[in-house]
This record gives structure tokens, C-alpha cells and sequence, in this order.
């Protein structure tokens, strides 16, 4: 379906102005879309919440989402200009996530529904990450995506908005997810990935010889437990022989790791980008989700896309990362289909995209993988 076929879809049904609502992790977002443009997007997060605990508490996040999601609608409304007698629909995220979290925006997105009297719709996290590029750069089905942040790592290929072909993901950590558990080891902080880079700057790439997971097998799974623990092995290493870590010593483990996971990220693209050029002759890589926000992952990826001549698209970082405008646009390209939900609607822990592809075996610190 294209851009005017949509709209008009929406305009027939009276749908202009969707609600987006998102609280599957720790961010609490809501967001108003109107006619497909972004009026307003408000993000929560929660990293104060759960800093001290070097990853995301579940029971701490539910509990969050739920005192903040009113205030959140509220500040996008008014960030909007607009009021609830305003909303024609609601689009919601109902999983994968972190349940406690998902059930306050499915009973938000339900009482605001049947208050207001509007239809709603359940949206798939990952199909929101994954739709992204169209709404902030109109990029045309068939399409690449990597999907690279805390709590996903997956390649799809998206060809409408509920045909989504996974290629292959990560089989146990997400990049992310060891990006943070790497700034952790090294007592950076938290959120880890732009502390690791941070470091990383000043760092020698070379020093460390770390495993690139995977490249030996054929296909495009992807693995990043074993480089934390090779991580961890040299840090051990260091302090037994020096009984602590210099800066230097920090920064060369920083880009070392960095490096390859940057590399490993590259060759397994390459591969996803052969393999959707076979099965579809599509023209765009995109990428999304948080660790996009890192330089060396973004250029290298940028290079393989040139490599295999496909264009290379990037969602500005505010949309990179959770947000609720892009549920609401997941939303609005699917009710534009005829799709809605209803009170029935449930929140879900898992809801893979790809209901064809054998399941994801990680579970980490965002909960279970789809
Ligand atoms: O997409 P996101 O906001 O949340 C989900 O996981 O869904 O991604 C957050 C993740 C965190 O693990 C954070 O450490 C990582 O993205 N991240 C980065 C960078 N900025 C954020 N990783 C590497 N380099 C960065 N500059
Ligand atoms: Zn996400």
C-alpha cells in the first residue's frame, strides 16, 4: 500500500489523529500523529530508576509506567495543541516486552478507547522499530532493517506492514545489552553503549584480539556473550598483573570490544544484504534502535550498504530509540489495512514478527527475545 492509498483509507474511516503509547521497557512514551506527520513525541526514561542496578528492573519499570503514562499523554497533547476530544484512535504497544510494563499502556490504551469511544489498535513493538524509516523517510517496501539496540538484534526484511521475513538475529546477548554489561566490567556507568565509545576514543582497536562470534558459520545468527567474557578474561588479566586498570588500559578494552563487535555486525550485514538483494531486489538498508546511535557501527554499516549498492537510511536517534511516535505510525499503517483491535486485546511477553522463523533463544536483560 503507498502513501496516498493510506491516507485516504484513513480519511474514509474519519481516522486523522492517532494516540501512540509505549511502555514496553523503561521508557514511557506517548505521542500524536496527525495525517502521518509527527506533532508530538514525549519520552520518559527511566535510567536514574535503575542505574544503580547496572540493567532494567522489571517490577521497577511496571511501576513507573504506570504512575507516568497519564502524564505523558497529557504532555504530548499539549505539546500537540491538541485535547482527547481530538484523538480518533488509539495505537498501543501490546509486546514483546517486559509484561508488568505492556499491561499499563494495553489498560491505558482500553480506558482511553472506550472513554473517548474511538478505536484502538495493539502494535508490535518490533514491527514499530521496523516501520520507522517510513515515517521519517518515506522509505518504500521491500526494505532491509537491522534491528541493533538493548533488547533486540535482528535482521528483516520488511515488505509490508505485517510481512516481515527475519533473516537471522542474535542467538543470546543484544548489542546493547553488551555494551552495558562491557561498561559495567569496566565500572563506566550506565546506560553503557555511549559511555564504551566515549572510552573508546582514546583507545588502541588492536591491543585486544576478540573473537568475532559466528563468522565461521554459514548464515546471519549472531552471538556477543563470548565477547564479554573474553572481555572480562582480559580485564582479569590486567589487574592480577597490575592489581588495577589504568585509563589507558580501560580505553584500549573499550575499543577493542567495540571494534569487534563493529566487525562482526558488518560481515553478518553483508551477508543480509545478499540475501535480500536475491530474494527481493530491494534497494534500501536501514537500521534502528539505540547502539545506531554509535559512529563506528553506523559507518560501518554505511559502507556495506554502499558495498552491496543499496541506500542507507537512519532514523534520527530520537526515533532510533523507544519512542511512541513510531507505534503510532506502526499503528496508523495498519489500521489504514483494516486492522483493529478491540477489549479483547492482550499484552504479550513474546510476539515475534516472523511467525515462520524458529525462535529466538536469548533472554536478557530486556526480558525475552521475540
Ligand atoms: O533502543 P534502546 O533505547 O532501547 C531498547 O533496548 O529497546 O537502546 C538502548 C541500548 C542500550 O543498551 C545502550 O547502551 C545502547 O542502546 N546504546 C549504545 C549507544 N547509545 C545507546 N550502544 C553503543 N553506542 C552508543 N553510542
Ligand atoms: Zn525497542
Amino acid at each position: 500500500m503507498n502513501y496516498d492509498h493510506a491516507r485516504a483509507y484513513l480519511a474514509m474511516t474519519q481516522i486523522k489523529t492517532i494516540l501512540g503509547l509505549e511502555s514496553s521497557c523503561d521508557d514511557t512514551a506517548a505521542a500524536v500523529l496527525c495525517d502521518g506527520e509527527i506533532l508530538s513525541s514525549v519520552v520518559a526514561g527511566q535510567d536514574n530508576l535503575h542505574a544503580a542496578f547496572g540493567g532494567v528492573v522489571p517490577e521497577i519499570a511496571a511501576r513507573a509506567h504506570a504512575e507516568r503514562l497519564d502524564h505523558c499523554v497529557e504532555q504530548a497533547l499539549d505539546a500537540a495543541s491538541k485535547t482527547l476530544a481530538d484523538i480518533d484512535a488509539i495505537a498501543v504497544t501490546a509486546g514483546p516486552g517486559l509484561i508488568g510494563g505492556v499491561i499499563s499502556g494495553v489498560m491505558t490504551a482500553k480506558g482511553l478507547a472506550a472513554g473517548l469511544g474511538v478505536p484502538m489498535i495493539g502494535v508490535n513493538h518490533l514491527a514499530g522499530h521496523a516501520l520507522t524509516p517510513r515515517m521519517t523517510d518515506q522509505v518504500e517496501y521491500p526494505y532491509l532493517i537491522l534491528l541493533v539496540s538493548g533488547g533486540h538484534c535482528q535482521f528483516l526484511i520488511v515488505k509490508s506492514d505485517s510481512d516481515f521475513t527475519r533473516l537471522g538475529g542474535t542467538i543470546d546477548d543484544a548489542p546493547g545489552e553488551a555494551f552495558d554489561k562491557t561498561a559495567k566490567l569496566l565500572g563506566l556507568g550506565y546506560p553503557g553503549g555511549p559511555l564504551v565509545e566515549q572510552a573508546a576514543k582514546s583507545g588502541d582497536p588492536k591491543r585486544f584480539k576478540f573473537p568475532r562470534p559466528l563468522l565461521d558459520r554459514p548464515g546471519c545468527d549472531m552471538s556477543f556473550s563470548g565477547l564479554k567474557t573474553a572481555l572480562r578474561r582480559a580485564r582479569d588479566e590486567i589487574v592480577d598483573q597490575n592489581s588495577g586498570l589504568s585509563e589507558q588500559d580501560r580505553a584500549d578494552l573499550c575499543a577493542s570490544f567495540q571494534t569487534a563487535l563493529s566487525d562482526t555486525l558488518a560481515a553478518k550485514t553483508d551477508r543480509a544484504c545478499a540475501e535480500f538483494i536475491s530474494q527481493t531486489g530491494g534497494k534500501t538498508l536501514a537500521i534502528a534502535g539505540g547502539v545506531a546511535a554509535n559512529t563506528e557501527i553506523r559507518t560501518a554499516l554505511m559502507t556495506v550498504a554502499d558495498q552491496n549498492g543499496l541506500e542507507f537510511t537512519a532514523p534520527p536517534l530520537k526515533y532510533c530509540t523507544d519512542n511512541a511516535a513510531m507505534i503510532a505510525w506502526a499503528g496508523m499503517e495498519q489500521m489504514a489495512a483494516g486492522r483493529f483491535d478491540d477489549m479483547r486485546l492482550v499484552a504479550r511477553p513474546r510476539w515475534p514478527l516472523d511467525q515462520t522463523a524458529a525462535p529466538m533463544l536469548g533472554s536478557g536483560k530486556k526480558g525475552a527475545k521475540a
